[in-house]
Formats: structure tokens, sequence, C-alpha cells
């Protein structure tokens, strides 16, 4: 027997469906949550207030025996299927040979092959590098120590809407101030933002390659391309609002840096990995960024992110200058190789554009039957809903709250998103068996039908 198919057999499959049988959260929610609020800091926010016992295929099931259909996948993190058998497989052989031993100091097989894996699955076929670290905040850090080396300028341009993590230089690149930026500062400096393309929220329609000539000309006339080192951007905004541009606005950044010189980095932290229906969200319009930040969908639910760009950028940082302890740790590793062998032998992106084609056509019904649901949108198994106060723009986030929150009571786990908080998006693993999809689109229906 293998590892694998014995790891099968000794843990049963976890029931593929939606089942409440308490009050949500239930009693022993209740009490772990009592031991939360005592030893957990209360800036630390969850979305469910259910713990989890057990999570496989498109279900978590809770400490009380509740099951819930996930529309979440620990944020675009289990696209492989929460404890897939070929990661749990993957992490339990590397553990049991060695758990750690710092790549820095005594090197091993799995980092490598993730870096050549990655250099073979993002966008363009010029030779690649990549450096491994532990979160995509880290990867978007390291994008811009690089751009910046190899530029040697220091200027980086970010986006309306943008969300790029939580540590200091990536707040800085965050645009929304509440949570991720409100009492934090001071951010690190020269971080300059840029107009996005939102067409629900233009004033006037506006194409992509006129929304792109706004964003240069501000660029151009507040910063100076010369002095710009990186211009990183979501392909599809994903914290502010699962906002996809106008057709032509990627590209033609893409260019405009290109012919100055700046360095173009596509933060696919959360879009990349076959969550958009192709490996990475750039391709839906033939994008080669020069360099890629990942994490997320990289490792099958363990922590693990990477820059991966042109040899000749990565190679303009000086030896020592990037690394960390746990960066490309050998489990995580081991669990990227294995997540990435399925993304590619189940065609995992096509799997992500038959859940865009099973659950659009549900959710622009509902639309039409929902005056709050103000459009729908996204690409692949990477959707959204944005809610308004009907037959106005005005944002409606109590609704998205409330839909959220009656969707988890009927055991559906759906998370919201957007600058105003009004939007509900939908990233569920990709692996979700139809029906559970159908039957949690039965109760997103009902729910927000019931207002
Ligand atoms: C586009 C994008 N970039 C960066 C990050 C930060 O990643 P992490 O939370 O792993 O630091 C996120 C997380 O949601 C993200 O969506």
């Amino acid at each position: 027997m293998t590892t694998e198919s014995a790891l099968r057999a000794a843990r049963p499959t976890l029931d593929q469906r939606r089942r409440v049988l308490t009050a949500v959260p239930g009693p022993r929610s209740l009490e772990l949550g009592a031991r939360r609020a005592e030893f957990v800091a209360g800036a630390v926010t969850s979305a469910l207030g259910v713990y989890v016992a057990r999570a496989g295929g498109g279900v978590l099931e809770d400490v009380d025996g509740n099951t819930f259909i996930d529309l979440g996948s620990g944020i675009a993190v289990t696209s492989v299927g929460n404890s897939a058998p070929a990661v749990v497989a993957a992490v339990a052989a590397q553990a049991a040979d060695f758990t750690h031993t710092c790549f820095m100091i005594a090197p091993y097989e799995g980092y490598v092959a993730v870096c050549e894996a990655l250099a073979r699955l993002t966008p363009g076929d010029h030779a690649k590098k990549s450096v491994l670290v532990n979160s995509g905040a880290e990867a978007v850090e390291n994008a811009v120590k690089i751009a910046r080396h190899a530029t040697g300028r220091d200027a980086v341009v970010v986006f309306d809407h943008a969300y790029h993590g939580r540590t200091n230089l990536t707040m800085a690149m965050t645009a929304k101030a509440m949570p991720y930026k409100a009492g934090f500062g001071p951010f690190a400096g020269e971080v300059y933002r840029a107009p996005a393309s939102y067409p629900l929220r233009e004033p006037v329609p506006i194409s992509g390659a006129d929304a792109a000539a706004r964003a240069i000309a501000v660029i151009e006339k507040q910063v100076g391309a010369s002095a710009v080192a990186a211009l990183v951007i979501e392909p599809i905004l994903g914290e502010g609002g699962f906002i996809v541009p106008a057709p032509g606005f990627l590209p033609a950044l893409a260019a405009w840096a290109r012919a100055n010189g700046v360095v173009f980095v596509a933060d696919e932290v959360q879009t990349g990995f076959a969550r958009t229906g192709t490996m990475f969200a750039c391709e839906h319009e033939g994008v080669v960024p020069d360099l890629v930040a990942t994490a997320k969908g990289i490792a099958g639910g363990l922590p693990l992110a990477a820059v991966t760009g042109r040899a000749e950028l990565m190679d303009a940082v000086h030896a020592g200058g990037l690394g960390g302890t746990f960066g490309g740790s050998p489990v995580s590793c081991a669990a990227a190789l294995a997540a990435i062998a399925l993304y590619e032998r189940d065609d995992l992106a096509a799997a992500a554009r038959a859940i865009e084609a099973r659950m659009v056509p549900r959710l622009r019904a509902l639309a039409d039957d929902a005056p709050q649901i103000a459009e729908v949108r996204g690409r692949g198994a990477m959707l959204a809903i944005e809610l308004v106060r009907p037959g106005t723009l005005e944002p409606d986030a109590a609704e998205a709250a409330r839909i959220a929150r009656e969707c988890a009571q009927r055991g559906v786990l759906v998370l919201t998103c957007g600058t105003f908080g009004n939007v509900l998006r939908f990233l569920p693993p990709l692996v979700i068996a139809a029906e559970l999809l159908d039957d949690a689109l039965d109760v997103l229906t009902e729910v927000v039908l019931a207002r």
C-alpha cells in the first residue's frame, strides 16, 4: 500500500453534504469562543462563529457535527480541496524524513523542484528564477526589494482598492484604512496610488485603455516614470471587491511599464493557481509580468509563497540579499509539489471554468429578481455579487453581512469583501461536487430573496 492509499484508507472521507444539527454556533463552539475571548487577541476576528474539527472536498465540519459548504477555501487557499489525500501523504512523508534544515543552511530538492515548477507554470517563456517565502505579504515585499535593487529606483506604484498585506510596506501598498491600516502608521514611504479600473463605478463608461491612460497620467505627473521601480497590481482586485478591470487595462499598463524600464509585478496571491480558470489571471489578457507574487493556493493549505520572475531581475540582487529562516519549508514544498501535480493532472483550471459556467447563470438569474444586486462579476471560481441600495449605487454592507450571516446559519460559508464591505465573494474549492454547489446556490437564493 502506498502512503497515500494508506492514509486514504485510514481516514474516512468526509460526507459531502450540508448538515445543520445545532444552532450555529453550537454548544462546543460557544465553549471554544469563551476560551478564545480570554486568550486570543481581540483584533483577530473570524467570519464563522464555529470551530472546525475536520474539512475535506467542499465541506467543513465543526466541533458540534454541523457541516458547512465551503465557498471560501480559507480565502482561496484550499483550491485542491482541504486535506487533499495527495497533499496529506506528501506532507506526512516529508515530515517523517526531515521537517526543517533552513534552505540557507542545508538545501534540499523540494525547494529547487518548486522553483522549477513555478518557472514552467507562470506566464512567459523567458528564463525565470524564484525565491520562496512564507506569506503573500512577504512575497510582495520581496518583489519590491528585487525591483528596487534591479532598477536602482525607489518609487512603487499601486492602485485604488488594492490589498497587498499587513506588514509595514504592504500596509502602505494596501488602499483600505479600516481595518488594515488605521492606527498602524507611519507607513513605508515612496508608495504612490493610481486610479484603478472599476467598471461598475466609473462615473461614465471608460475603456480599459482609457482607464490605463488615466492612471499613467497620474503616475507621470505625480511621480515621474523614471523614478518608478515597480508597478504592482492584482489582475483582479481581490479584497477590494473582486473587481475585474475593463479589457485592455492591464496590457496597456504592462506596455507602459516595459517602455519605461518599470518592473511590472503581478500580485497573483489570490488569483493564482487555476482560481480564475487559467493557471494565472494575467493569462486572460496575454500579459507577461516581469515578477509574479504567489501564495495561497500554491501548497494545498500549507504556508508557502514565492516571487518568480525574469532571471536577470532576480539575479540582480546580491548573494544573501533574499531569504529567511522558514522560507520554502521542506514540508510546504512537498505539499506544493503534490498540489501542483493535482492542478495539472486534474486540469483544475478547467474545473474553475466549469464552476463559473454553473454559478454565473444562477447568480445572474438571482440578480434579475433581487434589486439589491448591482453586478455579478469575476472569473472562473473567483466570483462575486456587489450589493447596493436598490435603484442606486450606494453600497450596502449591512445587506452583504446579513446574507453571509444567514447563509452560515443554514450551513453555507460565504465571505464578504470590498472597499465598501458590500461584496459577497465566492471562492469554492475547485474540486467541489456540482451537487454541493447547487445546494449552496439554493441556500443563497433563498437568503437573498428573503430580505
Ligand atoms: C492579492 C493579495 N496580495 C497579498 C495578500 C497577502 O497575503 P498573506 O495574507 O498570505 O500575507 C493577499 C491576502 O489576501 C492578497 O489577496
